[in-house]
């Protein structure tokens, strides 16, 4: 059983393939790269694993159970958390405040709110804290102590993109999926990202698929990358091997 397995993912919008019969594997542990060209159909994998598509035909796996068709709110609570191509934070709040509303919204949605709300103030106090002590651990760990209890809104795009990374980190997923961390940033960014991927990996324990059209960054990091074009598998390997594909070097040729 793998810790995570996509088998024949097809997403079709209209008369437009986006994803044709997609499957790989993901080990416990690994960063597993998806790479290829813009409108390839990374994002819209991103968009199937975590329930904001219903892919048109196919499977997904995590820890051995099917979780296609699922809700995202219980995708996301099985320990599957994201961040987005496009920054999805609450931008008149706080960094604190927004990795916090991240870690409720995940805690107490469902079947587990009316329990919570049942427990004694005593122990709502406990969790609380608890909350707390990890999104402030998170804090620390990303960089973001300095802009801690400034709103997001104000911050630099590289700041933001750091800020949604810990939202996503304080819901302690065990599977990560990270959508272009790097766009919009220079080379310094860019080798700033692959550090602190680096060392994501290093201190906690989380498995990290990562979609990232910027080919060397995402084969530099991985330790196994498949590579689409048009929504179809092209190559799927070592890092090495996927460096010297024909496929992938002719897809990339006519990719600005
Ligand atoms: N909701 C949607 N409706 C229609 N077409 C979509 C939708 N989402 C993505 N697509 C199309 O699917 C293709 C793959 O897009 P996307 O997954 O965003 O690519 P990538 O992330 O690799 O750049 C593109 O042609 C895109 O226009
Ligand atoms: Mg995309």
């Amino acid at each position: 059983m793998s810790f995570f397995a996509v088998d024949g993912l097809t997403m079709r919008f209209g008369g437009l393939t986006a994803l044709d019969d997609v499957s790989f594997e993901v080990d416990r542990g690994m960063i597993f790269s998806i790479i290829g060209p813009n409108g390839s159909g990374k994002s819209t994998a991103f968009n199937c694993i975590s329930g904001i598509y219903q892919p048109t035909a196919g499977k997904i796996y995590f820890e051995g159970e099917g979780i296609s068709g699922l809700a995202p709110h219980h995708i996301a609570r099985l320990g599957i958390a994201r961040t987005f191509q496009n920054i999805e934070l609450f931008s008149t709040e706080t960094t604190i405040d927004n990795l916090m509303l991240g870690r409720h919204q995940h805690m107490h949605s469902g079947v587990w709110s009316g329990v919570a709300m049942l427990g004694r103030a005593t122990s709502a106090a406990r969790e609380e804290t608890e909350n707390r002590e990890r999104v402030q651990w998170i804090i620390e760990l990303l960089d973001l102590v300095r802009v801690r209890d400034r709103p997001v809104g104000e911050l630099p795009y590289g700041t933001q993109k750091r800020v949604e990374l810990a939202r996503a980190l304080a819901m302690e997923p065990k599977l990560l999926l990270v959508d272009e961390p790097s766009a919009g940033m220079n080379a310094d960014e860019r080798a700033e990202v692959a550090v602190r991927m680096r060392e994501l990996r290093a201190e906690l324990d989380v498995t990290i698929l990562l979609i990232e059209h910027h080919v060397q960054l995402a084969i530099g990091l991985a330790d196994r990358v498949l590579a689409l074009n048009f929504g179809k598998p092209i190559a799927q390997g070592a890092p090495e091997e996927i460096r010297q594909h024909p496929e992938v070097i002719k897809a990339y040729l006519g990719d600005g």
